[in-house]
């Protein structure tokens, strides 16, 4: 049984996640997973302007559903995968890049699962969220008529894992 959604739905903003994007670097071939993919539009967007392949993965059946017909309607099905389930059963280990807009808690409780799983090498952005007591590489502040998002960029990397 899929344990109940520990964080709620709420999309991130196209220009936050465009700014996201950009900071991942992301190459051709590369392969992304948005934990909690909501209605997959980091997904589409990184499938659509860097061509890489994107798999989201969302506990919520409904946005799950809706996040494969949004990508299928965007032109990108074939790049795009979502797993309807719980981001903390699935296996990152082959993750280029990874994408969060979740809340503090959950990324402290994914700290050990990143350290166990993913290359040095890996990159991860959290919007708004910081990953408690790791430093950043890279911070950027964007501004939403709702309000500012910070953006932090990690890289995985023995320090981290120390
Ligand atoms: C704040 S929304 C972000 C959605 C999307 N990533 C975006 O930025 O627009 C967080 C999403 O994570 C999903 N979620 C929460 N806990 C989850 C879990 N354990 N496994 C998979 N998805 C989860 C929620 O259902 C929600 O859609």
């Amino acid at each position: 049984m899929l344990r109940a959604p520990i964080v709620h739905y709420s999309p991130a903003p196209k220009d936050v996640v465009r700014v996201a994007l950009d900071m991942l670097r992301l190459h051709k071939g590369e392969l992304l997973f948005d934990l909690g993919c909501g209605d997959g539009r980091i997904l589409i967007m990184a499938a659509k302007y860097y061509n890489v392949k994107a798999v989201g993965i969302e506990i919520r059946r409904g946005l799950a559903r809706i996040a494969k017909e949004n990508a299928k309607r965007a032109g990108v099905a074939d790049l795009v995968e979502v797993i309807r389930g719980d981001f903390f059963r699935i296996d990152l280990s082959k993750a280029d890049a990874i994408t969060l807009y979740l809340s503090s808690k959950v990324n402290e409780a994914l700290k050990m699962k990143f350290i166990n799983e993913l290359r040095d090498g890996t990159r991860i952005v959290s919007i708004f969220f910081p990953i408690p007591s790791w430093n950043p590489i890279e911070v950027r502040k964007v501004r939403t008529p709702i309000k500012d998002f910070n953006v932090y960029l990690y890289e995985m990397n023995p320090e981290i894992r120390r």
